[in-house]
């Protein structure tokens, strides 16, 4: 029989829709790990903060997933503890996603998602509530795609990047490495690496 208990690392508001997702599909939480100290004593739909992170050392934990929306913290959690734990990825039963689509370990789909045939999903992808990922698309590893967003047909997102919540991108644009795309924003040209795009369509921001 499958192991269904799993512990869940974060105690935000990312964690609660992790959680209640997790719940949804039977799967028996153990407890949540948070390094913040203010967490210590919180439950998350009656799931206790067991204690910080570290506790992942201990190897009483098999399987997690890590409930952290950002894409930085959740892949420094994802290096840093990786022989100690086996991430699992989830699809919330209300979403559809067709078989053709390969997902990563650590990665979750969540409510209302569309994935639609050709899709590659890396790991430790977030396709957030009501999100919709066209044809042959390719998001790499630690992507977070908002509530919201929609991506026409073979876009490529690259690692670590976010496409903030309501933003849209038209068929076969390419957003580089650990990029930002402002929320409602809509990509109509290629995003390079390391860069914040925002507005109609969608243009670098202006510093200072
Ligand atoms: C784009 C973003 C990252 C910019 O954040 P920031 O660097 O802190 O920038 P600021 O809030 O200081 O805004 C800088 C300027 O850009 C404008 N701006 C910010 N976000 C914008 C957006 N999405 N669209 C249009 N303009 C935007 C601000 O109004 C401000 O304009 P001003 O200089 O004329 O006053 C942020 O606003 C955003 O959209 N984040 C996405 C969040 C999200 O969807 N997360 C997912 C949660 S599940």
């Amino acid at each position: 029989m499958k192991d269904n208990r799993i512990v869940v690392i974060g105690a935000g508001g990312h964690a609660k829709v992790i959680i209640s997702t997790l719940l949804e599909l039977n799967y028996k939480i153990v407890g949540i790990l948070d390094d913040d100290p203010i967490k210590r004593n919180l439950h998350i739909f009656d799931v206790p903060v067991l204690g910080s992170v570290e506790l992942l050392r201990s190897g009483k934990f098999e399987q997690g997933i890590i409930a952290i929306g950002d894409n930085r913290i959740r892949k420094e959690i994802a290096d840093k503890y990786r022989e100690f734990c086996k991430w699992i990825s989830i699809i919330h039963p209300f979403s559809y996603i067709h078989s053709s689509v390969e997902i990563g370990d650590g990665s979750v789909v969540l409510a209302g998602s569309v994935v639609q045939p050709g899709v590659v999903i890396g790991k430790h992808v977030i396709i957030n509530t009501s999100a919709s990922v066209d044809h042959d698309c390719k998001l790499e590893d630690f992507v977070h795609i908002a509530p919201g967003v929609h991506l026409a047909g073979g876009v490529l997102v690259g690692e670590g990047s976010l496409l903030g919540v309501g933003s849209s991108v038209i068929p076969y644009r390419r957003i580089g490495k650990w990029s930002i795309v402002g929320a409602g924003s809509v990509v109509v040209n290629d995003v390079s690496d390391f860069i914040t795009v925002i507005g109609v369509p969608a243009k670098p921001i202006k510093q200072g």
